[in-house]
């Protein structure tokens, strides 16, 4: 009986090594690290996600998965980081349909992309924002209309204001741009071309045009019984808010002006984008609720993973394992989350690429009164 119990024990284990080495077979890699993962978190026999599809991808892996009754897609999604961590990639979990899509990026990505952007080749969208190059080397662009507005943190010397070049040139055919700079200088070239405040002094004014225009339009879109400003007739061009250093923010009229810019602003096409460390609780901004109101996010490198978990959410740590580029950073809109390297736009660049579209924009109220901008 002794016998046949080691013998029976002895194949068991030979298969389940041989299963192990099949799995990850070259090529195979990936999808065996995941579903070894899945063996240890749910053993056979007990309900569990069972693979249905798999197939490779120019940036990694894309995987559909069927939860067996008593496995949750919560549950599911709650293990990300161990899938993350067994194939060491980013892995991506969304339901559609029913059915539970894992996506994994695992593609080496390219560390310097310049600036190229045409808002043109995006027609479908309002406000396209070039995010950045994804592991599959395809630009990720969203629109910022529709978000409607988006936070942007990492450690310094990493990207944000960057970003934000990037983000003011591909905005600034379509929108009209205001900047809030405490810092002064990174901004200054744009002083023709954008409303811009860089004292408190200045920003408070800024402030306040912007509440007055936020509520003669929402009073407008009420009149014409229009629900957000792209139903509305009339032409009514989208703002966009951009604050970089948040931090730095301290006025309590300022922070109560941009917060409710950021709650009531969105069906009448004000956008805010602010740019921060790290947005901590101590600052004056972002306090309670309105931090939930930033639907889009891009972080860069992170110091740990209390920190990018406060930007990304509590499932995402992974910004603080992000390789040391500058430029490379995680994207998060919805459910879908992205590894990008946004591109680069040197200042010279970006001021010889606005010669000669000069638009005097010194005061807000009159700027937000004009009709849209002419095509630069
Ligand atoms: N996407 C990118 N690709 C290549 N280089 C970049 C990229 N973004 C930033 N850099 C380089 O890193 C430098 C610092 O970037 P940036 O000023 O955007 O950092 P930051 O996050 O705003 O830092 P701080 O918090 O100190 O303001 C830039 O001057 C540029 O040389
Ligand atoms: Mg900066």
């Amino acid at each position: 009986m002794i016998n046949i119990s080691k013998k029976t024990n002895a194949l068991g284990e030979a298969l389940s090594t041989l299963r192990v080495v099949w799995r990850r077979r070259k090529g195979q890699e990936i999808p065996g690290a995941i579903l070894d993962t899945i063996d240890v978190i749910w053993p056979e026999g007990k309900p569990r996600p069972l693979l249905t599809h798999k197939k490779q991808t120019p940036g990694g892996w894309h995987m559909i998965f069927t939860l067996m009754p008593g496995v949750s897609f919560n549950e599911f999604k709650n293990k990300t980081e161990y899938f993350s961590d067994a194939c060491r990639g980013l892995v991506d979990i969304k339901k559609v349909n029913g059915f539970v899509h894992m996506n994994i990026s695992t593609g080496s990505m390219e560390n310097f992309y310049p600036y190229s952007f045409n808002p043109e080749d995006y027609p479908k969208m309002d406000l396209p924002v070039p995010v950045g190059y994804d592991s599959s080397g395809k630009l990720v662009v969203f629109d910022l209309a529709e978000s409607p507005h988006l936070l942007v943190a990492g450690v310094p010397g990493f990207g944000k204001s960057n970003f934000l070049h990037v983000l003011i040139h591909a905005l600034l055919p379509k929108a009209l741009v205001a900047v809030m700079d405490f810092k002064r200088l990174e901004f200054a070239y744009l002083k023709n071309h954008c409303a811009l405040a860089r004292t408190e002094v200045e920003a408070l004014a800024l402030m306040k045009a912007l509440n007055r225009e936020m509520e003669r339009r929402i009073d407008l879109l009420d009149a014409a019984g229009c629900a957000k400003v792209q139903e509305f007739k009339d032409d009514m061009p989208f703002i966009v808010l951009v604050c970089d250093e948040v931090a730095e923010i301290e006025n309590e009229e300022i922070v109560y002006y941009i917060d409710r810019i950021v709650r009531l602003a969105r069906a009448v096409g004000i956008s805010v984008v602010m740019a921060t460390q790290r947005p901590s609780k101590k600052l004056k901004i972002f306090k309670d609720d309105t931090r939930d109101m930033f639907l889009a996010r891009i972080c860069y490198q992170m110091a740990d993973e209390i920190s990018s978990r406060m930007v990304l959410g509590e499932q995402c740590p992974q910004a603080a394992y992000l390789p040391e580029i500058k430029g490379r950073g995680i994207f998060k809109y919805g459910m879908t989350i992205k590894e990008v390297q946004s591109m680069c736009l040197y200042l010279k660049d970006a001021k010889k690429m606005l010669e000669g579209t000069e638009k005097a924009v010194s005061d807000f109220a009159q700027c937000c009164s004009v009709k849209r901008l002419p095509p630069r």
